[in-house]
C-alpha cells in the first residue's frame, strides 16, 4: 500500500517534471533520477549555480516569499520544492485541471513568455482575478530571463474542481 502511494507519488513528480524538459531530455526513469545519478559525479556541473533563478513571490497577504529553482522547473516546482506557504497551490500538480496556480507576471516578463496553449487558456479563463498578465504557473517553465522576477499570487484562488463538485451538489 504504502509502496503503491510511494510509485504514485513518483509518477506524479515524473509527469509534472516533463512539461519543462527540453527536447531530447530523459524520459521516464531517468527523467525522475535526475542527470546526477544518471552521468555520475560530472554532471554535477550541471547543477551549478548558473542554472539557478531566484523568483520572489508576492503572496495573498502581501508577503514576499523568495525562492530558487533550476532553469527548466516550473513555477509549480518551485513552489512544492521550496515548500512555499502559498495556500491551495498547484491542487492538481501540474495537471491543468485546476487554475489555483495562477499567477501575475511584471509585463516585461509576461512579453517574453512562451505561447498560451489552448488548454492553459480554459483554465485561465476559469481563474478567479484574471489580468492581462496572467499565466499558470505550472506552465511557466524557469529561464534564465526570469531571475528575479517577481510574480503576484491573485487574492483569490478558483479551484476548477471543486466548482465543479460543487455544482453536482446544488
Ligand atoms: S496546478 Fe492545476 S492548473 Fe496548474
Amino acid at each position: 500500500m504504502a509502496a503503491a502511494g510511494l510509485l504514485g507519488a513518483v509518477a506524479t513528480l515524473a509527469s509534472r517534471r516533463l512539461l519543462c524538459a527540453p527536447p531530447g531530455a530523459a524520459r521516464g526513469r531517468a527523467a525522475v533520477l535526475g542527470p546526477a545519478r544518471r552521468f555520475g559525479a560530472s554532471a554535477r556541473a550541471w547543477r551549478s549555480s548558473e542554472d539557478k533563478v531566484t523568483v520572489h513571490f508576492i503572496n495573498r497577504d502581501g508577503d514576499k516569499l523568495t525562492a530558487e529553482g533550476k532553469i527548466g522547473d516550473s513555477l509549480l516546482d518551485v513552489v512544492v520544492d521550496s515548500n512555499l506557504d502559498i495556500d491551495g497551490f498547484g491542487a492538481c500538480e501540474g495537471t491543468l485541471a485546476c487554475s489555483t496556480c495562477h499567477l501575475i507576471f511584471e509585463d516585461q516578463i509576461f512579453k517574453k513568455l512562451d505561447a498560451v496553449t489552448d488548454e492553459e487558456m480554459d483554465m485561465l479563463d476559469l481563474a478567479y482575478g484574471l489580468t492581462e498578465t496572467s499565466r499558470l504557473g505550472c506552465q511557466i517553465c524557469l529561464k534564465k530571463f526570469m531571475n528575479n522576477m517577481t510574480v503576484r499570487v491573485p487574492e483569490a484562488v478558483a479551484d476548477v474542481r471543486q466548482s465543479i463538485d460543487m455544482s453536482k451538489n446544488s
